[in-house]
């Protein structure tokens, strides 16, 4: 079968391997390893890569790490860090030789994601809620904090609101203090259920403001607003990336988005459930791509918003048949009845990331086999036993 399958599903064979492993994990494999070798041994002739435990006879290993000199190392904050999105980006700006500072209140962020950086001397963890604010020297801010997913974004609609807004000026108040840059990670639903398509960074949205997806949606709405008045007003250098969907290791397998709900579902033989007829569409990208486009953003000169994604576009029925397949499940497609202000269609024009970027995705959608542009692969896996957080329990369902 998978010889026969799109390579879009090439990206999603590869995580759904990866997800089959951490369910194994999960139940009764040990989690990471602290082995008794020597730094030497783990790292010959590296300058910063190894780190003696506090435990004796115990050394962990790190990822290997650039060496950067004073003037090229920054200090990066990467608030929601421990997150999907954000323990990428954390390994992505580890291995390039920065120093990071990640900061989580572990809402839907694990520990686990990061836990391979911990002890490292570039690396710090801040428990900490962006709704309060932070005194802390850095020179750039990739501003993730946030809930992503409908179920945990509508767990608490206040606390949603309160995280886009109250923490975004305290970002944004903590740039301006130290003249650091800040980059936002906003996203695809400002456009909300869009009437433009494909949906190009011109585009305002069409955004129903009292719906249950509101609290996220016209929270990164206002949070782009403030970025821009920031930026106006008191001259802080703002980065805005639109971001739409994304999937890849370390995504919640219980946070209701579709890939990870499909996925779930067919490895345990649970009916696929499909909301409304399974005609509306989305375009998924893989982490590696999000996180090149984040960085290359955020060393750009664009203070305009621009679109983060892959354009290929499939419908969600599709993705149901082909997860089917691929994980070779006997699953029925459940069609269930339509959701609220469920997008019909999404689709990134990225025509401004090409262009004043020089960025699209390489981990393509579309093509047999899976073809990546460049030479640039996606990053590594995690360390064994911190690629996916291990809740495995499907939660409640939207086509996002
Ligand atoms: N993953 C996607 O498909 C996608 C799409 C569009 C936009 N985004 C945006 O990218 C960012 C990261 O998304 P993700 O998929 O990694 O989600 P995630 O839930 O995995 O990560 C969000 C992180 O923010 C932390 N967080 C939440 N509220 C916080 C608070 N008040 N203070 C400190 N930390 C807090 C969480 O604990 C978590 O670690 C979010 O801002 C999201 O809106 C993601």
């Amino acid at each position: 079968m998978q010889s026969r399958s799109p390579a879009w599903v090439t990206g999603v064979a590869a995580w759904v391997a990866v997800t089959g492993a951490v369910i194994t994990a999960s139940q009764g494999l040990p989690g990471r390893k602290l082995e008794a070798r020597t730094s030497q041994e783990l790292n010959p002739g590296s300058p910063r890569g190894t780190w003696a435990s506090s435990l004796p006879g115990f050394t962990q290993k790190y990822p290997p790490v650039k060496f950067l000199s004073e003037k090229d190392r920054k200090r990066i904050l990467i608030t929601g860090g421990a997150g999907f999105v954000g323990s990428h980006l954390t390994d992505k700006l580890m291995m390039d030789g920065h120093e990071v500072t990640v900061v989580d209140n572990f809402f839907t962020g694990r520990k686990r994601n990061v836990e391979h950086w911990i002890g490292h001397e570039n690396f710090e963890l801040i428990n900490h809620d962006v709704v309060e604010p932070l005194y802390i020297e850095v020179d750039q801010i990739y501003h993730l904090a946030s809930p992503a997913s409908p179920p945990n974004y509508m767990y608490n609609p206040i606390k949603t609101l309160k995280t886009n807004t109250i923490g975004t000026l305290n970002m944004l108040g903590l740039a301006k203090r130290v003249g650091a840059r800040l980059l936002l990670a906003s996203t695809s639903e400002v456009y909300g259920d869009p009437e433009v398509h494909p949906q190009s960074e011109e585009y305002w949205g069409h955004v129903n403001p009292i719906g249950p997806r509101a609290c996220y949606d016209e929270g990164k709405r206002v949070a782009e607003t403030m970025c821009y008045a920031y930026m106006k007003q008191e001259g802080v250098e703002v980065r805005v990336a639109r971001i739409f969907n994304t999937f890849g290791p370390r995504m919640h397998m219980n946070d209701g988005r579709v890939v990870s709900n499909f996925i779930l579902q067919a490895l345990q033989g649970e009916p696929l459930t499909v909301y409304g007829s399974g005609s509306q569409t989305r375009a998924f990208q893989y982490v590696s791509d999000l996180v090149n486009g984040l960085v290359a953003l955020m060393n750009s000169n664009v203070s305009s918003p621009v679109n983060l994604g892959n354009p290929e576009e499939h419908t969600i029925l599709e993705f149901a048949q082909l997860i089917k397949n691929l994980v070779g499940s006997g699953s029925e497609i459940q069609f269930l009845s339509e959701a609220q202000d469920d997008p019909q269609k999404r689709k990134p024009d990225i025509k401004r990331a090409k262009l004043m970027l020089g960025w699209e995705p390489v981990v393509r959608v579309g093509a047999t086999p899976l073809v990546v542009k460049g030479s640039s692969p996606p990053p590594p896996p995690a360390p064994q036993g911190v690629a996916l957080a291990p809740r495995l329990h499907s939660g409640a369902s939207r086509q996002t």
